[in-house]
This record gives structure tokens, C-alpha cells and sequence, in this order.
């Protein structure tokens, strides 16, 4: 990660996007007993000159206030706020807060040694901030949540413990969550370490259902390293390791699906959807990628299709990402540029037809 401030590039390359295109065919077979209607799917990928999304270079502001090494990012997309978490030493604050538009904030440092993840639960009358800590020192391998300006209210995990308990909960390296306005939290643990777990808590720390198996069966993970829910009760995960997406039902856990086939030249660092739900956004950080997929709206999750992607420039290394829900804006924390890019959606004008897929007919953005 030895990218000095000087030479970090704010360059992207090849920007383009691709959309799919859907034909159903009917055809009869004649001259045989029965006169079989089958519909046969043919699938075709361009590249349209016009890409999704493109980089707001005014962002953020005052990016000198970006001292250590930028992990992770988080919107609360309610008060038009970007929290970066980043790892360095004792002169490095763990959280940094600017505005949506770019403005700097204020600094905190508390009770963090080495945050991973980073998650904000935004609900019009409680904000609050999560954070994976994979420190391993004595306060790491746990989850804490946080006010907005960094007071702590709460420890998931046992700080200074790693494990693989559940009752009392440790952790090992804890990479990313989720949790819901409703108080339940979606943990996965995590980035390397003693598990390989998947499981959801109620807000009072019960285990609701758990997956934790190392392995590449279904179900079972290497490395889950990023966790979003939907809006339709489906939880999706970046199987880091597994080159992966792995879908669960929220409410019982029941496997609904996998992605693999976009995944084959790096795994998925992270996944988030659009405010539409439309697309998911995943960083690659080998490959310095972003690549937005079409999301099924509901149900089954078919194949993926990769509808556009944003080339960094190489050693940017993207780790994770989130995306607002107010502006439809992804911030990537970057760790080997040191930095956090923002990149606004582009009027959808032009994109003449939307992907997509085994599900249906194609639509029209
Ligand atoms: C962060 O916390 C450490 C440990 O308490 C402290 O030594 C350091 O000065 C703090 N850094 C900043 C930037 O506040
Ligand atoms: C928000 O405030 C209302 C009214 O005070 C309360 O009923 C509700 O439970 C609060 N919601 C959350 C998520 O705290
Ligand atoms: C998981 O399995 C892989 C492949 O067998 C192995 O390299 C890794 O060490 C295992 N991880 C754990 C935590 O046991």
C-alpha cells in the first residue's frame, strides 16, 4: 500500500457501460405428436458509449484530512453525512465525517484499533454508527456501535478475545454488518480468521440463525467480507474467497442462491444496492474494479449480469463501498490510494435497454 499522497491518481480508465439484451423467441416444433411452444433465451452484451456513473473529482473537499489507511466508508444518507473509517497510528483518527458535499467535519478515535467495516443505521429519529474492529489488542474482534460523534454505546463480541463462541458471542476478525431500523443485525465474521460465519442477531444479541462452515458447498464461506439485506427480506453476501454472492432468506436463513460466473477474475469485496434496488454495486480490489449488477427484484436470483463497471487505476485497491440512498452516490474507500472517490449517477437518458435477464422481458431504464 505504499501509494504516497502525491501520487495518488484520480484517474479512471475505460469507463463504459454494457447493457444486455433479452430476445424470446416462440417457436413450434411441427411434424412431431405434440406442437411444443418453447421459449428459447439468447443473450447478447455491448458496451454503450454512455456509462452509468461518473467521478465527482470536487470530492472530497479537504481529502488532506485522510492521514491513515481508508478501509471502509458509510452513508446516513438522512443527514447527507460520509463516515470513512481508517487504520494508522496513534496521530491517525479512526473515523473521519464529512458531508455529502464534500465538506470536512470532525475527526474521532475512540476505542478503535483497526476498524474493517463500517455501517450507518439511519432512521428519521436515531442515527448511529457501526463498526467492525479486527484489532487485536483490547478492544479488538468485536462490533461497537457508536453516536454520530463517536460516543460508544455498545460492544458486540468479546473485546481483547478472539473466538468462535456464541454464548458468551466472540468474534474473529469481525469484516463487515448490517442492521436493520427494526434492531436485528446481520454479522459476517470474517476477514481471514478463526470463522467463517454468517448469522443474525435480535437486537438483544440472541441468535436468530447462523451459517459457519469454511468450505465452497453452499451455505458455507471463505471469507465473507461484506453483508446487505433488501428491501424484499433477501440477505446478500460477498463470499470474498469463494468468488461469490451467496443469498439467504432473512427470516429463516434458507439459502435462496449463488452468483459466481462475474467473479472469475477477482471476488467480490463488497456488496450494496442502489436506492432503485436495481442494480449491486461490488469493489474488486485486485483487479481496481467496480462492478454494478443487475439486482432480480424479487424471489430467485438467477444468473448475474455484469451492466457496467468503473476501472480505477491500478494499486487504487477498492475495499469496500456504500451507497446513498438519498443521491444514488457510491463512495469507495480506497487503501492504496488512501483515499475516498464519490461517483454520481449519471442521468439514465440514452441507455436504451435495460439488462437483464432470465427473468423477463427486457424494460427500458
Ligand atoms: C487517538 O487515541 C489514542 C489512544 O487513546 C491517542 O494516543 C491519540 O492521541 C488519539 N489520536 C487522535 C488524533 O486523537
Ligand atoms: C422513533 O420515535 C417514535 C416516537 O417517539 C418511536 O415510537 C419510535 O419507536 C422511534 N423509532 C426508533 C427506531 O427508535
Ligand atoms: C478454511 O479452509 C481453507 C481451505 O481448506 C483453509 O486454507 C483455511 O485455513 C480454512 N480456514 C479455517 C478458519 O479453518
Amino acid at each position: 500500500m505504499g501509494v504516497g499522497r502525491a501520487s495518488r491518481l484520480r484517474m479512471v480508465a475505460g469507463v463504459s457501460g454494457a447493457c444486455s439484451l433479452v430476445l424470446l423467441i416462440a417457436f413450434y416444433r411441427v411434424g412431431s405428436d405434440l406442437q411444443v411452444l418453447s421459449p428459447v433465451t439468447f443473450y447478447s452484451f455491448w458496451r454503450t458509449e454512455k456509462p452509468l456513473y461518473k467521478l465527482d473529482i470536487s470530492w472530497p473537499k479537504s481529502p488532506e484530512k485522510l492521514t491513515g489507511q481508508t478501509f471502509c466508508v458509510a452513508v446516513d444518507h438522512i443527514h447527507g453525512l460520509v463516515y470513512v473509517g481508517q487504520r494508522g497510528d496513534d496521530q491517525v483518527p479512526k473515523v473521519v465525517v464529512f458531508s455529502e458535499a464534500g465538506y470536512f467535519l470532525e475527526a474521532w478515535n475512540t476505542t478503535i484499533e483497526m476498524p474493517h467495516g463500517i455501517f450507518a443505521l439511519n432512521t428519521p429519529n436515531a442515527s448511529s454508527i457501526w463498526i467492525t474492529d479486527v484489532g487485536t489488542g483490547t478492544n479488538g474482534h468485536t462490533v461497537k456501535q457508536y453516536t454520530p460523534s463517536g460516543q460508544l454505546l455498545q460492544v458486540i463480541g468479546t473485546p481483547g478475545k478472539a473466538g468462535s463462541g456464541i454464548n458468551p458471542l466472540q468474534l474473529d476478525q469481525p469484516a463487515e454488518l448490517f442492521v436493520e431500523p427494526m434492531g436485528d443485525i446481520y454479522i459476517v465474521d470474517g476477514d481471514g480468521g478463526l470463522n467463517n460465519r454468517l448469522f443474525k442477531l435480535t437486537q438483544g444479541l440472541k441468535t436468530v440463525w447462523l451459517h459457519g462452515e469454511n468450505g465452497s458447498a453452499i451455505t458455507q464461506f471463505r471469507i465473507p467480507h461484506s453483508v446487505t439485506v433488501d428491501s424484499v427480506g433477501r440477505v446478500w453476501v460477498a463470499d470474498r474467497a469463494n468468488r461469490r454472492i451467496q443469498v439467504f432468506d432473512k427470516t429463516t436463513g434458507e439459502w435462496l442462491g449463488s452468483w459466481n460466473s462475474c467473479f472469475t477474475d477477482d471476488g467480490p469485496y463488497s456488496v450494496r444496492f442502489t436506492p432503485d434496488e436495481k442494480f449491486i454495486v461490488v469493489a474488486h480490489l485486485n483487479t481496481d474494479r467496480i462492478s454494478i449488477l443487475a439486482a432480480p427484484p424479487i424471489g430467485s436470483i438467477g444468473d448475474c449480469v455484469v451492466v457496467d463497471s468503473i476501472q480505477l487505476a491500478h494499486e487504487v485497491k477498492p475495499h469496500l463501498l456504500d451507497v446513498s440512498k438519498e443521491t444514488g452516490a457510491i463512495y469507495v474507500a480506497e487503501i492504496g490510494a488512501q483515499q475516498v472517490q464519490k461517483y454520481v449517477p449519471l442521468p439514465l437518458r440514452g441507455h436504451v435497454l435495460a439488462p437483464l435477464s432470465s427473468f423477463g422481458l427486457p424494460s427500458i431504464l
